[in-house]
């Protein structure tokens, strides 16, 4: 009970008169008394009656303007229990003399129908109204901007992947990928790379906490070059593959170290293949991704797994292999050697062809391991390979 005693909560019978003295008091019209009590005693006077409710529901009726008014006057007329017309057939109709009985029912039904029939036909007006009044509301102006979100783009790393992958699509190489958690077998021994081999040194990596009693020691790959291993397991020469993916050193990170980097793997394996196809193969995809002007020389190197090895240069593309900068003075790039070092490459050593059931005395290949991110540093002349990994807007929007 709320301050003051008195409760919130009014009879009902109250609240829907509050409702149908708004529309129409009762007491005007009398609905709530009896024929007797009114002193109606004629069916002429009946008849009256019922005229002055029409004109009063018409009245009330003219100022509908919407669906919540047309309820209101719904409600008041015919509600069933306080509705004007239930109010007539209990206290007019029911406890009418016979006289006067017949009268108040003709007149009620005559009531009942026109009542019905106007709120019916306002009824389609006020719901049509509604509905406009709603479309309205929704109504899509196409004239307006739309919205705009921002499309990304690739990131420069994936664009040089796939302008690599075009190169060697458009001489026959496919593209093969491997895990990136491998086991020291893929990653070292098949390629010829024994336990205590010195060449591991350069590529101490990650190695994974596996259960107790788990098969053996894993990694995370250090180079591409596992992939050889799989791929040649699996198929049958001639093999013609490129593997582009994710590497794992644990090299400190600098300008042009990371300790994730990219590589994209080569291998061809064939009956006949020589060393002036791996040459005339590396100087194609050279010269298509940097320019025809760039020229390639190659330096003797060491892998464990080719043999003879090297080391593939192109001219410089900074200084155009002059070694002089362009505004005068040596150029930095090249450090006035005209030359710089773009990756490891050499022929496949046989001793790999035991590894995978391939017959040495049939087969020869060549292959070559690409790290992607120097590579992408030196065409689009960016100086600290950090940057690929910083996600800075800034950097990305150049490269759309
Ligand atoms: C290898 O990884 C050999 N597997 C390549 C190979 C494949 C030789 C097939 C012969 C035949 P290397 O360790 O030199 O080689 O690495 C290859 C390239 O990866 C390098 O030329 C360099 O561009 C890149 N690279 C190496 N370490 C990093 C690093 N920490 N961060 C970024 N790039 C790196």
């Amino acid at each position: 009970m709320p301050r003051g005693g008195r409760s919130l909560l009014r009879p009902f019978t109250t609240v829907s008169r509050c409702i149908l003295s708004f529309n129409m008091p009762t007491t005007d019209t009398g609905v709530d008394k009896t024929l007797s009590t009114l002193g109606i005693t004629t069916a002429e006077q009946v008849a009256a009656r019922f005229a002055e409710l029409r004109a009063h529901f018409d009245v009330r009726f003219k100022t509908v303007r919407d669906e919540s008014e047309w309820k209101i006057v719904r409600d008041a007329w015919q509600g069933r229990k306080s509705g004007v017309l239930t109010l007539i057939t209990e206290n007019w109709l029911k406890p009418a003399s016979a006289e006067l009985k017949r009268a108040v029912g003709q007149e009620l039904n005559k009531l009942k129908t026109y009542v019905e029939s106007a709120l019916e036909e306002r009824r389609l007006d006020v719901e049509s109204q509604a509905q406009s009044a709603t479309a309205a509301k929704e109504r899509v102006d196409l004239s307006l901007p739309g919205v705009i979100r921002p499309v990304g783009s690739h990131h420069l790393i994936r664009q040089v992947f796939q302008e690599i992958e075009d190169i060697f699509f458009s001489i026959g190489f496919s593209v093969v990928e491997g895990p990136e958690i491998e086991t020291p077998y893929y990653n070292f021994e098949a390629l010829n790379i024994p336990e205590h081999h010195p060449v591991r040194d350069d590529m101490d990596t990650f190695y994974l906490d596996v259960p107790k009693g788990a098969p053996g020691p894993l990694l995370l790959r250090t180079h591409t070059s596992p992939v050889q291993i799989h791929t040649m397991e699996r198929r049958e020469p001639p093999v013609r593959v490129i593997v582009p993916g994710k590497v794992y050193r644990r090299d400190n990170p600098d300008a042009t170290h990371s300790f994730m980097f990219h590589q994209i793997e080569g291998l061809a394996v064939d009956t006949d293949i020589t060393f002036c196809d791996f040459t005339g193969t590396i100087d194609y995809f050279v010269k298509q991704f940097f320019g025809e002007g760039v020229k390639t020389r190659f330096r003797p190197s060491y892998f464990p797994f080719t043999e003879p090895s090297v080391e593939f240069d192109a001219s410089c593309v900074f200084c155009g292999g002059s070694g002089t900068a362009k505004g005068g003075g040596t150029c930095g790039k090249c450090k006035g050697a005209g030359w710089i070092e773009l990756f490891g490459a050499g022929m496949v050593d046989p001793a790999v062809y035991g590894f995978v059931n391939y017959d040495p005395a049939k087969v020869s290949g060549f292959a070559f391991g690409i790290g992607i991110d120097r590579l992408a540093m030196l065409k689009y002349g960016i100086d600290d390979i950090q940057v690929f990994f910083q996600n800075d807007v800034r950097f990305l929007r150049q490269f759309p």
